[in-house]
């Protein structure tokens, strides 16, 4: 595994597990405890994902058998838009900790920039001065709230966790995430699966070739490689493990060209430009 000292001098892995989707409480605890065999030690859930409680229960299951301890694990979870408010923003905090059944948490992110995040932010930062939260990020945010946002606060976000992969390498965004020293992590790394087109594209396909790789191994290695965090998510037990292999290759400088050729710099999942996209936040 490879580790990302954050600007807060907390060491965070570059790929993890996400749960999004993976809504069935036992599909769920399973899946978390395969990714804690499988070696994987970051666990990335959020309150609106409705699985905090089986991601918990994983995460109980994989301590009990010895498979590390808890300093070991790397665990994050989301704060939704609608418990921005001071008190409700403490309420989901402590709810949090009490479902995933952990006495602190490794990072918690503001989920999307909407509502009152001024409020939200100076609770996670009393949370994190308390030491309930090891650091303190957002998600969704682009470059000029977070500019804001630092400057108007205390602490600087450690991590922004955005829509990122082979058709949108957020290039522009990476400039200014760097300027800040803020950690760039990648949701939908793979595309949420929507994308064969990406599995597909020649580039990758020579590489997998090459390397004796998937499609999904070399995606997901280009992405390490270009300092991007990654999070895949999968119920398979074959995908958990596949996802997690990719540090015993290492793609050459044209190779990393090649891939970052493919880019098309347009989100297909998550736009907090788009105001359409907005609008149907608003309805959660
Ligand atoms: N902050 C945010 O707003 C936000 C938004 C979206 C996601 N996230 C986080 O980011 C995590 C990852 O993103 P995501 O779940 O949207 O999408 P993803 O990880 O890009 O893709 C997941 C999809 O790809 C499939 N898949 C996984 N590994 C594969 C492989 N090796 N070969 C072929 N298909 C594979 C999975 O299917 P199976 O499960 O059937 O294997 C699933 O359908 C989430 O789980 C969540 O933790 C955050």
């Amino acid at each position: 595994m490879i580790y990302k000292v954050l600007n807060n001098g907390i060491k965070m892995p570059m790929l993890g597990y996400g749960t999004f989707q993976v809504t069935d409480a036992a599909e769920c605890k399973n899946s978390v405890l395969e990714a804690i065999r499988a070696g994987y030690r970051l666990i990335d859930t959020a309150q609106a994902y409705g699985n905090e409680d089986a991601v918990g229960a994983g995460i109980k299951a994989a301590l009990d058998e010895g498979l590390c301890t808890r300093s070991e694990l790397f665990i994050t979870t989301k704060v939704w838009f609608r418990s921005f408010e001071t008190e409700d923003c403490r309420k989901s905090l402590d709810e949090s900790m009490r479902k995933l059944g952990v006495e602190y948490i490794d990072m918690v992110l503001l989920h999307w920039a909407f509502g009152n995040v001024y409020a939200a932010w100076r609770v996670l930062e009393e949370y994190y001065k308390a030491g309930k939260i090891k650091a303190i990020g957002v998600s969704n945010m682009e470059a000029d709230r977070f500019i804001d946002l630092i400057n108007f606060n205390e602490i600087k976000p450690a991590l922004n966790q955005i829509e990122t992969h082979l058709y949108c390498q957020r290039l522009e965004e990476k400039k200014w995430l760097e300027k800040y020293s803020i950690a760039h992590q990648a949701y939908s790394p793979l595309g949420q699966g929507r994308s064969n087109e990406m599995f597909s594209e020649p580039a990758v396909k020579v590489l997998a070739e090459k390397y004796g790789k998937t499609p999904a191994q070399v995606i997901l290695r280009f992405l390490v490689q270009s300092d991007v965090a990654v999070i895949p998510k999968s119920v398979h037990t074959e995908r958990i493990r596949e996802n997690i292999n990719i540090f015993d290759f290492e793609l050459n400088e044209d190779e990393m060209l090649s891939l970052q050729a493919l880019d098309k710099a347009s989100p297909m999942i998550g736009n907090p430009e788009a105001p359409e996209k907005v609008e149907f936040a608003m309805t959660w």
